[in-house]
């Protein structure tokens, strides 16, 4: 396990030159099934695994959960081990962050970045795309995996990677869920045992959705009866939405498509998406 950049990037570079590929999993730590399947997916496409935790200050909006992010670091080191990753990078803000939060550079993704989360988080997917790149300049992976849990997150990033060529293949990784359809997130433990109940609610609704849309049903009524049916079930939505696959906008051709969510259940907001074929 590593906290200093510099002395990681030795420990790397020694596992470049012998030929080694290195594999990376960025995560924010609390760490559950769902992480350790992008873990496994490094593992089976790469020869070293590094996986990074770090609660990232920048893409945390003013109001949101940056001090009451659950940290446990301890309980972490222990999964990674079991699941066979090599290497737990943990960089504190300061050394991420040398000025505070008054760095100059960012990286920003536009067109990807906006709406859904972005739409409701400003600045956010500029906070994870500049971390991002700066743990690809830091690590220099091979192959990076992603959750498609965080689908416009994953979008995002394979398109800073497309932009500025960077040499690294980005893998998106299936949602893993609760037996209940529950997509696993470290979020979930700020639920009541009502709530968690509620929650596997919002990827049998999208179900639901996705049968209707399948067999050719409107896709503008389906999406406002979806709204009203989260708002009886007791979420709070912040959308619901169709998109082609890219994220651009469903068009006569689009086939391949995906409904996306964010909803607040109490005071936690839950997302999640869900892929479909149009007719
Ligand atoms: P975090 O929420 O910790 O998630 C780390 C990675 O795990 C992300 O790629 C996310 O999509 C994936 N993940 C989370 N829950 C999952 C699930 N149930 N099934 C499959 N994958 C899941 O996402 C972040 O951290 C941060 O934004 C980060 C990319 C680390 C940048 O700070």
């Amino acid at each position: 396990s590593y906290d200093d950049i510099t002395t990681l990037r030795e420990a790397l570079a020694i596992y470049r030159r012998s030929g080694k590929r290195i594999g990376l999993v960025p995560t924010m730590g609390n760490l559950h099934q769902g992480h350790l399947a992008l873990v496994e997916k490094a593992r089976a496409t790469s020869d070293v695994v590094v996986t990074s935790i770090f609660v990232n200050p920048l893409q945390f909006g003013p109001s949101e959960d940056l001090d009451n992010y659950p940290r446990t670091l301890e309980a972490d080191k222990a999964k990674l081990q079991a699941a066979g990753c090599d290497i737990v990078f943990t960089p504190t803000p300061q050394s991420m962050y040398p000025h505070g939060m008054g760095n100059q550079t960012l990286v920003k993704v536009s067109e990807v970045s906006e709406g859904l989360c972005g739409g409701s988080r400003p600045g956010h997917f500029d906070g994870v795309s500049t971390v991002v790149s700066m743990l690809f300049h830091i690590v220099q992976p091979d192959v990076a995996c992603f959750g498609e849990k965080d689908y416009q997150q994953l979008a995002v990033i394979q398109r800073m990677v497309r932009d500025l060529h960077l040499p690294i293949e980005v893998i998106g990784v299936p949602t893993v869920r609760e037996p209940s359809g529950l997509a696993m997130s470290s979020r979930n433990g700020y639920l009541s045992e009502t709530e968690r109940n509620t929650a596997a609610g919002l990827q049998r609704t999208l179900g639901e959705i996705r049968d209707a849309l399948e067999s050719g049903a409107s896709i503008e009524e389906n999406l406002s009866q979806g709204i009203e049916n989260l708002r009886r079930q007791g979420f709070e939505p912040d959308y619901l939405e169709l998109r082609a696959k890219d994220l651009s906008s469903v068009t006569e051709n689009t086939r391949e498509a995906v409904l996306l969510v964010a909803a607040r259940l109490g005071s936690t907001r839950l997302i999640d998406n869900l892929s479909l074929t149009l007719p």
